[in-house]
């Protein structure tokens, strides 16, 4: 079936045709060229004729190589001497013809997070999905952890304790304030996992696109399957294996998502996106996501619904907390759990939810939000695995989360 051009690219032919040009190409250029061309040509075809007869006599034999060697000097206008000599000496001088796929493992796990792509380019390159199904390698999905932070990760120590001795099975992401270095040893699972960041306001657009921009970094790595985002005071509440398998094995995915009527949810819907959004399908729900490559892939290739939020998701209206729930709910609602992991208290009442410092980690309070008689929906299934992660826990809660880690959640 054939491609439509993008209104850009329309703009791009139309300014190649016009006549003017056209004309221009053909009275100045044109006979120089051609005359260029028909000279290189025969050169070209001398040296095939060498090539063939040499190497129907002895050792030389006219490889694709040479041939591609060749064919690459003439359109670059080089002259040729010798088919033999040339060729070899092309092979060694000519960057050009080299280009870096020696090794499948640098394109589709890049260890360098590093990059100078604009957020437009990244989400592009991104949004890539292989057509041939089978991966030409082993492929081990991974599950690609997100931290989304302002500077420090004061939980880290767990979060190493956690990661310890599964490093075939994730990726770690980090999204922090531009200029952030986050101090690390260079042996933590965290060195060098800082993505190219920008700044970050609560409450409007920029939260999301950090989302987005955590989520396209993560995606250019091929064996990332599962997609967590985080902040820097979530806490793991069950061991890796238990998550891996949780999370591998899901037929859905755990975006919060659900009809608020108060003021709070269909209150913050502006008209302004009827017909693409109608406030039947707005929806809302935590920030903290869980998804797969699929959906990973079209939540950043998404513009047309995200710039409706950019426009008229202002406060009291917050783009993380409508757009995605809203998103998936228009197009993938069946894959969708409409549930979290990431368990949070709300209970006290207030814009924010509870922290947890010191005195609060007990034995008793983690085996209540692993597993609180509470029951949900997994594959279908009923289980009271509700929740895989928590929130919100101070940089005090570390060390008696340490003491316990092992007795209560398993590492
Ligand atoms: C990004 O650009 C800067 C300056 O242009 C350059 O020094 C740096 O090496 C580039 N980084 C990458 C990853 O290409
Ligand atoms: C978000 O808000 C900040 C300050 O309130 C502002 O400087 C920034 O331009 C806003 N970003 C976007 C993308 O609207
Ligand atoms: C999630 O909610 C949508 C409607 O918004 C529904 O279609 C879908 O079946 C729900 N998912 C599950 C697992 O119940
Ligand atoms: C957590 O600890 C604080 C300070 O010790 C206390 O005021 C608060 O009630 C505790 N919260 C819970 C849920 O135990």
């Amino acid at each position: 079936m054939p491609r439509n051009y993008t209104k850009s690219e329309k703009q791009e032919l139309e300014k190649l045709t016009t006549q003017q040009q056209l004309q221009g190409y053909f009275k100045k250029d044109a006979p120089s060229k051609i005359t260029k061309l028909a000279v290189l040509f025969l050169i070209f075809i001398a040296g095939l004729v060498t090539g063939l007869l040499s190497s129907s006599s002895h050792r030389s034999t006219l490889t694709l190589q040479n041939y591609n060697n060749l064919y690459a000097a003439v359109k670059r206008g080089q002259t040729i001497t010798t088919s033999t000599s040339s060729s070899a000496s092309l092979r060694n001088n000519d960057n050009s013809l080299n280009f870096d796929c020696k090794n499948i493992d640098n394109l589709v796990h890049p260890k360098e997070l590093n990059h100078n792509l604009s957020d437009e380019e990244l989400l592009w390159r991104a949004s890539m999905v292989p057509k041939v199904v089978e991966y030409p390698f082993k492929r081990v999905p991974k599950v690609a952890f997100m931290f989304l932070t302002r500077g420090p990760l004061p939980l880290l120590p767990l979060w190493e304790r956690f990661f310890k001795g599964y490093e075939q099975y994730y990726s770690i992401y980090v999204h922090t304030i531009p200029g952030f270095v986050l101090e690390v040893s260079p042996d933590s699972v965290f060195f060098g996992r800082q993505i190219p960041s920008k700044e970050v306001s609560w409450g409007n657009v920029s939260l999301a696109d950090a989302e987005k921009r955590l989520l396209a970094n993560a995606l250019l790595d091929f064996s990332n399957e599962r997609f967590v985002l985080l902040s820097e005071s979530c806490i793991p509440i069950y061991n890796f294996q238990t998550v891996y398998k949780y999370l591998t094995e899901s037929t859905h995915t755990f975006v919060e998502s659900y009809d608020d009527p108060t003021r709070f949810g269909r209150g913050r819907y502006d008209r302004h996106m009827r017909p693409s959004i109608m406030i039947d399908q707005w929806r809302k729900g935590a920030q903290w996501f869980e998804i797969n490559r699929a959906l990973g892939i079209e939540i950043i290739s998404d513009y047309k619904y995200y710039d409706l939020f950019r426009k008229y998701c202002h406060p009291p209206c917050f783009p993380d907390e409508h757009y995605i729930p809203t998103y998936l709910n228009i197009f993938h609602a069946p894959f969708n759990s409409n549930r979290t992991l990431t368990k949070v208290d709300w209970s006290l009442g207030g814009p924010h939810p509870t922290t947890f410092v010191r005195d609060n980690i007990t034995e008793g309070f983690i085996q209540n939000i692993r597993n609180n008689k509470k029951k949900c929906l997994y594959n279908s299934k009923s289980t009271t695995v509700c929740y895989l992660f928590a929130r919100k826990f101070a940089p005090s809660a570390l060390e008696p989360l340490l003491d316990l880690s092992l007795k209560v959640m398993g590492f």
